[in-house]
């Protein structure tokens, strides 16, 4: 880690600027969560809309203090269990959090990451550090620099480049103002972990719906087309040979009319689709290494041309429950049943 580059990202962040940095999930924008101007930045660059919270990064336990109401036990087990690392938690916020970054909710959200130069970033600057995926909204979040120049090149003031991030899905967000506590965005830190901690949690039931209007996810930014690569995309889902069996039907149907189809099969199903073009998103028995690969891959189909991605479900257990739902968003609830 170069300190002097640190140091001067760190007072970029001071002085007001945005700072693309590498976390242990996905690459963020940050700006000082305390400067309303500085956030405001966040929104114009990525083209977020403004009814969409932003998490509020530490680097200190301590820090949480003075940013909410009060800790809820269960909240207090889950810092000392998962933090620094990707799980994100809801709180009723104190007013020192601007209206800007709760998106006029009276809740922030706060995490603390676990990658170095993120912690050190933070520390350095000394302030809690608003910080979306640094992603143009609606795209696929960026897990290496390359996607993050792709989509804020020229809107931001630096970038930092710390290589591929590590999990790869944002982090979980876990509303713990209710009893039990909710998961609003499955992510890094699975339901079974938490649930080794406290006893119960559930899951806002708009995640697994097909979100048809009548749910409104309790994070807003659940609500939106999501993760989307260009091509369009439709995931296929049910028992793994059903699924090779299908995804084939199709893809020589869709090439029959004319279309440029790809193929997001897994290590143990690639072969079977040798005439096309298939990315392995990794390893069925070790559903992390397809976690850290998806959204990487989905704008690799993009550059590769492809205008349909054919994708192979996975099991919606552990990791790959945030795997399913990161999916099923970005083919817009487009699946089909083996
Ligand atoms: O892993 C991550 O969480 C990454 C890295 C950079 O830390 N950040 C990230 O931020 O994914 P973003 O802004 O792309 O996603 C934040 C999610 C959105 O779905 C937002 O609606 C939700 O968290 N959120 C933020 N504040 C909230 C609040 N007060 N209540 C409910 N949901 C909230
Ligand atoms: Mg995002």
């Amino acid at each position: 880690m170069d300190m002097d580059k640190l140091r001067h990202a760190a007072e970029v962040l001071k002085g007001g600027g945005l700072v693309a940095f590498p976390t242990e999930t996905v690459y963020g924008l940050g700006a000082d969560a305390l400067n309303e101007t500085a956030v405001r930045g966040i929104f114009e660059a990525k083209g977020r809309p403004s009814d969409n919270p932003l998490i509020v990064h530490i680097s200190d336990k301590n820090d949480v203090d003075c940013l909410v109401k009060e800790i809820p036990s269960e909240a207090g087990l889950l810092m000392d269990e998962f933090w620094p690392g990707p799980l994100t938690l809801v709180m009723y916020k104190s007013p020192a959090v601007p209206s800007i970054i709760s998106a006029g909710l009276d809740t922030v959200a706060i995490r603390m990451p676990s990658h170095p130069v993120a912690a050190a970033l933070i520390r350095e600057s000394g302030l809690p550090i608003a910080a979306p995926s640094a992603n143009t909204s609606g795209r696929p979040s960026p897990t290496i620099v390359r996607h993050v120049i792709e989509d804020l090149s020229g809107r931001v003031d630096i970038i930092i480049d710390a290589g591929p991030a590590n999990v790869g899905l944002e982090s979980t967000v876990l509303d713990v103002t209710v009893t039990p506590p909710l998961i609003l965005r499955p992510g890094g830190i699975t339901r079974e972990q938490l649930e080794g901690v406290i006893h119960g949690v559930g899951i806002d039931p708009a995640l697994s719906a097909r979100h048809s209007g009548n749910l409104k996810p309790k994070s807003p930014g659940m609500k939106y087309r999501h993760y989307s690569p260009k091509a369009e995309m439709i995931l296929i889902v049910g028992g793994l040979q059903d699924v090779v069996g299908k995804i084939r039907n199709l893809a020589v149907d869709y090439r029959d009319k004319g279309r440029t189809v790809g193929i997001l099969a897994t290590e143990q199903t690639k072969e079977y689709y040798r005439d096309f073009k298939v990315i392995s998103s990794g390893d069925r028995q070790r559903p992390e290494t397809i976690a850290s690969n998806l959204f990487r891959y989905l704008r690799e189909f993009d550059s590769m041309g492809v205008d349909l991605i054919l994708a192979e479900g996975i099991e919606s257990v552990g990791i790959g429950l945030a795997v399913m739902n990161r999916m099923s968003k970005a083919a817009g609830y487009n699946i089909i049943k083996a």
